[in-house]
């Protein structure tokens, strides 16, 4: 199964989120920041925070500009918030929009934001993205 893992991060919890969750798959990280070509995968790991109650803006379009459902069979989402419990809608439809495959069930971990949730996400956070990505490829990998 080929996978992929690109983030927006403006503060640094999505790249963590995204690199341990890469290394695990033994792929790079890909920062949208940058642009990067995506190759042909099976299984597409989107990774961002939430920014005024959004995900981020320049995650959708690099989405809806360079992302096409020839490219990636399957996406999943993995989102930190401070609320703990807000989701990636916009990016969800976009890749809807797209006619890339979108997972029902989205990874949400506590983020933090001025001195609002201090310390996350911390390593148990860390290690749940993991938990949840290894869950999704078990589950892509047998479909
Ligand atoms: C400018 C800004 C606005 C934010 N607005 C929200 C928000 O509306 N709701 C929320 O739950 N978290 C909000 N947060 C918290 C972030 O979603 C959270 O810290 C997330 O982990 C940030 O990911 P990042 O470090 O990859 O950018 C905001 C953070 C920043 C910096």
């Amino acid at each position: 199964l080929k996978t992929a893992v690109i983030y927006f991060s403006r503060t640094g919890h999505s790249q963590r989120i995204a690199e341990a969750v890469a290394e695990n798959l033994g792929v790079e990280a890909l920062n949208i920041k940058e642009k990067p070509y995506l190759n042909e995968v099976d299984l597409l790991y989107v990774v961002g925070g939430i920014y005024s109650s959004r995900s981020s803006p320049e995650l959708q379009s690099y989405l809806m500009n360079i992302v096409t459902s020839s490219q990636v069979k399957q996406a999943v989402i993995l989102t930190s918030c401070l609320s703990n419990s807000t989701k990636q809608h916009e990016i969800r439809a976009v890749l809807r929009m797209l006619g890339i495959d979108v997972d029902p069930d989205e990874f949400v971990c506590k983020g933090s934001f001025l001195f609002f949730g201090k310390g996350h996400p911390n390593d148990d956070d860390v290690n749940n993205a993991v938990a949840f990505s290894n869950r999704m490829l078990i589950k892509y990998s047998a479909s």
